[in-house]
């Protein structure tokens, strides 16, 4: 039995973590939940896991007085208790944002496996992150895509690696960004995600991310990393190789794949879920970026090619600046201005530790409300 540890629990992550749990019981156990405001959801998932321990990181508290087995924390320094705990064989970060961020480190440094879908803490820590005691596997599919094909010993035979992008809702658009509404920027065409990552998907931040997050996962500079758009999404992933051949991970779009083969690695382990029939698939198709399409994919570039703090700070501004697009505060077309902006005002400083990430993000994101809020007031 292993035990695991799922940490934001309450999310598409979390849940499709429990589901695929839920379909193996007798490999694994669930030792610790974590959550942040789904209260509800929470102790509707305490009363079928039974696991050990629940954290709240809300305080707010919960009914659990019929509840004996699991002990109940409140908190956000509770989840590096859980994330650290002796009997937890595997931990789940699916924490959006980087509230996850001291937990992973705690949990890699006690040598726990991580699965981490939480791609914010790559970006902005993974010079931090990889090369500690513990292991990584990526629940992101690109990258889980990727993290299955790579062989040690063939590393140095690789000549590019290859993510897809499914391209969001607006790859066929042809009105105008400036006035899509937030209901049409959430309806993504393949994926059901957080609503951060789905904005990020619109306008291909997601993808920039992905790209921090493959260099620096597998030790790659940017330029051998490649994006092509495939709406399909069945290809998650491709290498190339200089003798001239290419491999590919292939699955329908779903989570629970990736998920399933990092709660079982190094193991392959069949799971309950439709099949990919490929005699059924006639259309995969394949197209290239060109430069200045999606000017969030350019910028993440432009700040994974500079210091370090330009990644906290490109993270900081795009999670700010689609919130304000969520409440209604910015036009969608905005976002990449608000980036663009924030990098370059950003002054680099040194980033050793997550007080320091964190200092910057909290930087960065009042200064991007204050530039909205001086905008606003000189549009009035
Ligand atoms: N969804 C995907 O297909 C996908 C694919 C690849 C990577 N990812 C990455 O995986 C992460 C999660 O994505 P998601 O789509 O599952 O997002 P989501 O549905 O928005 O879920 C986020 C989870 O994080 C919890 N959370 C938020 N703030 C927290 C805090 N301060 N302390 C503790 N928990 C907190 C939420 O708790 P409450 O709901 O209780 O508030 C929820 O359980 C993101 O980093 C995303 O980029 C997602």
């Amino acid at each position: 039995m292993k035990k695991v540890v799922v940490l934001g629990s309450t999310g598409y992550i979390g849940r499709a973590t429990l589901d695929v749990i839920s379909c193996q019981s007798e490999k694994f156990t669930v030792l610790g939940l974590a959550a942040n405001t789904q209260k509800d959801l929470l102790l509707k998932q305490v009363k079928e896991f039974n696991p050990s321990f629940a954290v709240l990181t809300e305080k707010s508290y919960l009914r659990t007085e019929n509840i004996k087995k699991t002990k109940f924390l409140y908190g956000q320094d509770e989840l590096e208790i859980l994330a650290t705990h002796p009997e937890a064989d595997i931990v789940v970060m699916a924490i959006s944002g980087l509230a996850g961020l001291k937990a992973t480190l705690k949990a890699l440094d006690a040598g726990k496996t991580v699965a981490l879908a939480s791609k914010e803490v790559i970006v902005c820590a993974g010079h931090m992150i990889c090369g500690r005691k513990g292991k990584i596997l990526p629940i992101d599919s690109e990258h889980n895509a990727i993290f299955q094909l790579l062989e040690k010993q063939r590393r140095k035979e690789c000549t590019k690696i290859i993510l897809t992008a499914s391209g969001g809702p607006f790859l066929k658009y042809r009105g105008d960004l400036s006035m899509v509404s937030v209901e049409q920027v959430l309806n993504h065409p393949v994926w059901k995600m957080g609503k951060r990552i789905t904005v990020d998907s619109a306008t291909m931040m997601n993808k920039g991310l992905e790209i921090i997050e493959a260099s620096y996962l597998f030790k790659v500079r940017s330029e051998k990393i490649d994006v092509v758009l495939h709406p399909q999404a069945v290809v998650h992933g491709f290498l190339m190789f200089h003798d001239g051949f290419m491999k590919a991970i292939l699955s329908l779009p779903d989570m629970r794949y990736a998920i399933n083969y990092c709660l079982n690695y190094p193991d392959r382990v069949p799971l309950k879920l439709p099949q990919l029939d490929i005699s059924e698939v006639h259309n995969l198709t394949f197209e290239r970026i060109q430069k200045g399409r999606f000017p969030c994919l350019d910028l993440a570039r432009k700040a994974l090619e500079s210091e370090t703090s330009y990644l906290v700070a490109l993270n900081a501004a795009d999670e700010e600046a689609v919130n304000l697009f969520l409440n209604g505060s910015i036009r969608f077309d905005f976002i990449p201005c608000i980036i663009e902006e924030a990098l370059h005002t950003h002054k680099p400083v040194d980033v050793n530790s997550a007080e320091d990430v964190l200092d910057v993000d909290r930087r960065v994101k009042q200064q991007v409300r204050k530039f909205v809020r001086s905008f606003a007031g000189k549009e009035k």
